[in-house]
């Protein structure tokens, strides 16, 4: 799967093993950045994977933050995204099977390198459920469509 990953200066090394670890498993991965260690924004990291996902150019994003909370937001901001933080497997399977998420964000304060394999492990692997939840999402996205502006 073509996936795409962004971070902020608290995620570089997380990133950089999750990079390794997917590319071991086949994977393609284009890194938005960031790979310093100074200070950065999250936003604009977020946004970058956000609007490759949104535009297709990968399948699904990974976001990683200090929480998983800021980034997250950020990625939430692009029209077609639906990012959610997750901080175990459960709600990573959940949010694939129920709401179709196309972008995983996590806490690299928060959750180990561990913790985090599984929950990507799980979030690629799971597939959406659709019927009933079909619905919902589409109800999600209306939302989305209502309070769209065209600047
Ligand atoms: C950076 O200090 C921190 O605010 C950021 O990584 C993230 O946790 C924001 O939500």
């Amino acid at each position: 799967m073509k996936i795409g990953i962004a971070n902020d200066h608290t995620a570089t090394d997380m990133k950089k093993e999750l990079v390794e670890y997917l590319e071991a498993q086949g994977h393609e991965v284009i890194n938005f950045g960031t790979d310093g260690y100074e200070s950065a924004d999250y936003y604009i990291y977020g946004e970058k994977v956000a609007n490759a996902v949104a535009s297709g150019e990968v399948e699904k994003g990974i976001a990683i933050c200090g929480t998983g909370v800021g980034i997250g937001m950020a990625c939430n901001k692009v029209n077609g995204i639906r990012a959610c933080m997750c901080s175990e497997p459960y709600s990573a399977k959940y949010t694939r099977l129920h709401n179709d998420a196309n972008i995983i964000t996590f806490g690299a304060r928060v959750i180990g390198i561990e913790m985090a394999k599984m929950i990507v492990d799980t979030f690629l692997n799971t597939e959406f459920e659709g019927g009933r939840h079909q619905r919902r999402v589409n109800g999600i996205m209306d939302i989305e469509r209502r309070n769209r502006t065209n600047q």
